[in-house]
């Protein structure tokens, strides 16, 4: 039986600071791991986990997404008439393999806002949430994993990953308990976004993959500007979860922040690393630096 989440959006409408100054003109979204754009990770997972309909969430200076994800023709006839036909699928490839729809968020006011972006697109239905800067490898895709727990469960799923000492103060963080019958599955009674350290109710932080019902747009229509003087998506969910059931899964696969400098290091080298192009070549080369 296919499930009932069939849209994911996308917020890409931050301004990604983190990365300067790559990201002054070129979108944080599109910078590389290896050679695809960063988005393009997220957008196949989406697919391959059965999503039919992509809303990305836009904003000043973003349109080159929008060129990726469209046909080019200058290249692709170029392509063609140098008879690279590889190169061509590769090309033609990106511009077909979703149907996408585009949302500008005029001011960047937190990810609460944005997603409150694609109430139009999603409508009445469950739907899913990619942070495209959490790049994940996974088996099965993540976002799979979650539209499982979803359709059994029938509750919004939050991806979560247990994270040790003062680093969770950087995530949303779950309080609850595990699932008895199944220990990945947490039965969430709250959150707290970003905790000192002390505070933090459990070691469950959240990552950005998300299966929500749509109630929460209302209550995001509600949710007043939080943590940073932004729109919140955890403070949406903490409203949902007063009024409905609400998971975190500890997914099977590794995430990586590839909106933070060393994250997009470990994730270039590890997905570089299974290439089988170079992926030799590349751990011959680590092996024999002077490190
Ligand atoms: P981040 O906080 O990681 O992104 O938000 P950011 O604000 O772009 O980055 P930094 O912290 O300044 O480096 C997570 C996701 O939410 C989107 C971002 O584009 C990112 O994909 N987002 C954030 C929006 O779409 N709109 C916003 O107002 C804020």
């Amino acid at each position: 039986m296919s499930s009932e989440v069939r849209k994911a959006v996308f917020p890409a409408g931050g301004l990604g600071t983190r990365f300067l100054p790559a990201t002054k003109v070129i979108p944080k979204e599109m910078l590389p791991v290896v050679d695809k754009p960063i988005i393009q990770y997220g957008v196949e997972e989406a697919i391959a986990s059965g999503i039919e309909h992509i809303i990305i969430i836009t904003g000043r200076g973003k349109g080159t997404m929008e060129d990726h994800f469209d046909h080019s023709f200058e290249l692709d006839a170029t392509l063609e008439r140098r008879g690279k036909q590889d190169l061509l699928a590769v090309s033609r490839n990106v511009a077909t393999m979703a149907r996408i729809s585009y949302v500008r968020q005029k001011d960047p006011l937190g990810l609460g806002h944005a997603v409150l972006c694609a109430k139009d697109f999603v409508g009445d239905e469950p739907f899913a949430v990619l942070l495209p800067d959490d790049v994940i490898d996974a088996e099965v895709p993540c976002l799979k994993q979650l539209i499982d727990v979803f359709d059994e469960k029938d509750g919004s799923v939050l991806a979560t990953q247990t994270v040790e000492g003062p680093a969770i103060s950087a995530y949303g963080v779950l309080a609850g308990s595990p699932d008895p019958a199944n220990p990945r599955i947490y039965n969430c009674t709250g959150m707290v976004e970003k905790p000192k350290f002390e505070d933090a109710p459990s070691t469950q932080a959240i990552v950005g993959r998300y299966v929500l019902t749509p109630r929460v747009f209302e209550l995001l229509e509600q949710t007043q500007p939080g943590a940073g003087g932004e729109i919140q998506l955890t403070d949406g969910i903490k409203a949902l979860l007063k009024e409905e059931k609400v998971f975190g899964y500890t997914f099977a696969g590794k995430r990586f922040d590839a909106g933070d400098k060393f994250g997009m290091l470990q994730a270039t080298i590890e997905f570089a690393l299974k290439r089988p192009e170079f992926g030799d070549d590349l751990r011959a080369y680590l092996k024999n630096l002077p490190l």
